[in-house]
């Protein structure tokens, strides 16, 4: 045994003691390019000053109550998340505060349920809607519910039987969708980009007719936003790219840009589903991570993260787009990923990289996924892709003799 650590990860060979913005030093002293955030979760950078003094003050006056009693900055969080849902207007809807994005998603498939009606076992055992229908290709968490909602069945094989009432489709694709639909179906669940599946955004006109469908069939849709949400693609949700209103939205990861906290959303007439005694949670949304959220909020408001995250984005994808061996770019906003000319190993790239000081990620065996933090400045987009243009460069893609880098 070389570690006390259950053998869960399989960590890259490097130690951060310190983090500041878009950098990141390890025990040596070496200096990184932070493009992956703690995947997707430092959007204001490491350290943040207003996060931390936020932190720090409020780990002076009161750290912990229990959701048996009353704090205020859960409430001023929660009005504020409905208001940029509402993308500048209330949308209407309450909020329960988790530690992570899945739970944020277990309380949504939890509401859901209680939405739906009467479950199977109860009095009226059957007539209650309570299935979950997602995609393929999705990820949604790994406790056994949300296992079970993610669409990767590789997944699920070691820990079944996994609980019933998910079903998944085909990403992206209506008619597999309305398939799959029969009374039983209480929500549908979706990443408005699919990021753990390669970053693959889902098209304006999808989220828009599954909208619709759910209009029209009484089903509920949730958006899963916990990667996608808070600026990170150029809007604060996805959705919005839209134009759609969902009824029930996650959240996690920037939230409290590095202290645990994920929410989920959901119109008032579906929150109203739960009554006190449905769910709970010890430590949501109690005052150092609601402190901590409530700091992100006001920096990102006030620095308009969105806005930044289109703008920077697109510098990014333009510059990616340049670079030899990148065979095309996909994302939204800052949620990038760069598909890599055939014969590449995204993982050998990826290792390369982060030798050489850049720290991304390969999100499948041939794309590596960039979500710097929204607050990434042109120096650095362009040192980024400077080293990623090295490491592709030195590196011969396997199989392919006399690769090094091809010129476009
Ligand atoms: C879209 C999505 N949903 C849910 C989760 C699970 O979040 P957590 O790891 O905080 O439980 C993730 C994590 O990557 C995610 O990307």
């Amino acid at each position: 045994m070389s570690s006390h650590l259950m053998p869960t990860y399989a960590p890259a060979p490097v130690t951060f003691v310190r983090g500041a913005g878009t950098e990141l030093w390890d025990d040596s002293g070496k200096r990184y390019l932070d493009l992956l955030s703690g995947l997707a979760v430092t959007s204001l950078g490491h350290s943040h000053p207003a996060v931390a003094e936020a932190v720090a003050a409020q780990a002076a006056t009161l750290l912990h109550v229990s959701n048996l009693f009353r704090t205020e900055i859960g409430e001023e969080v929660a009005a504020t998340l409905d208001v940029l849902i509402g993308d500048g207007v209330a949308a209407g809807g309450q909020v329960f505060f988790t530690n992570s994005g899945a739970e944020a998603n277990e309380c949504a498939i939890k509401l859901a349920r209680r939405h739906g009606g009467p479950g199977l076992g109860g009095p009226n055992a059957m007539t209650g809607r309570y299935v979950v229908v997602s995609a393929f290709g999705s990820f949604h968490g790994r406790t056994l519910a949300t296992l079970h909602a993610t669409g990767q069945p590789a997944k699920h094989e070691p820990f079944q039987p996994l609980p019933e009432g998910f079903r998944h489709v085909a990403w992206d694709d209506l008619d597999d969708l309305e398939r799959s639909i029969d009374p039983s179906v209480a929500a549908i669940l979706l990443e408005p980009v699919q990021g753990e599946g390669g970053v693959k955004p889902a098209t304006a006109e999808y989220l828009r007719a599954v909208r619709r469908i759910c209009d029209e069939r009484g089903i509920l849709l949730m958006l899963d936003e916990v990667q996608t949400g808070l600026g990170r693609t150029g809007r604060w949700f996805g959705f919005q790219h839209a134009g759609i209103l969902p009824d029930v939205v996650t959240m996690a990861k920037a939230l409290g840009n590095g202290v645990p906290i994920g929410a989920c959303w959901a119109r008032s007439e579906v929150a109203r589903a739960f009554e006190p005694g449905d769910h709970g949670s010890t430590f949501g949304g109690q005052p150092l991570a609601a402190a901590a959220a409530r700091a992100v909020l006001a920096v990102m408001q006030e620095i308009d993260a969105p806005g930044r995250a289109a703008k920077q984005g697109e510098r990014l994808r333009m510059a990616l787009g340049h670079v030899p061996g990148v065979a095309t770019v996909r994302g939204l906003g800052l949620l990038i990923a760069a598909e890599l000319d055939a014969g590449r190993d995204a993982k050998a790239v990826a290792s390369g990289c982060l030798e050489a000081g850049l720290i991304v990620n390969a999100v499948t065996p041939t794309a590596l996924r960039m979500a710097p933090p929204l607050t990434i400045t042109d120096d650095e987009v362009d040192e980024a892709v400077a080293i990623l243009t090295g490491v592709l460069a030195s590196a011969r893609a396997p199989g392919l003799a006399g690769d090094q880098g091809k010129p476009r």
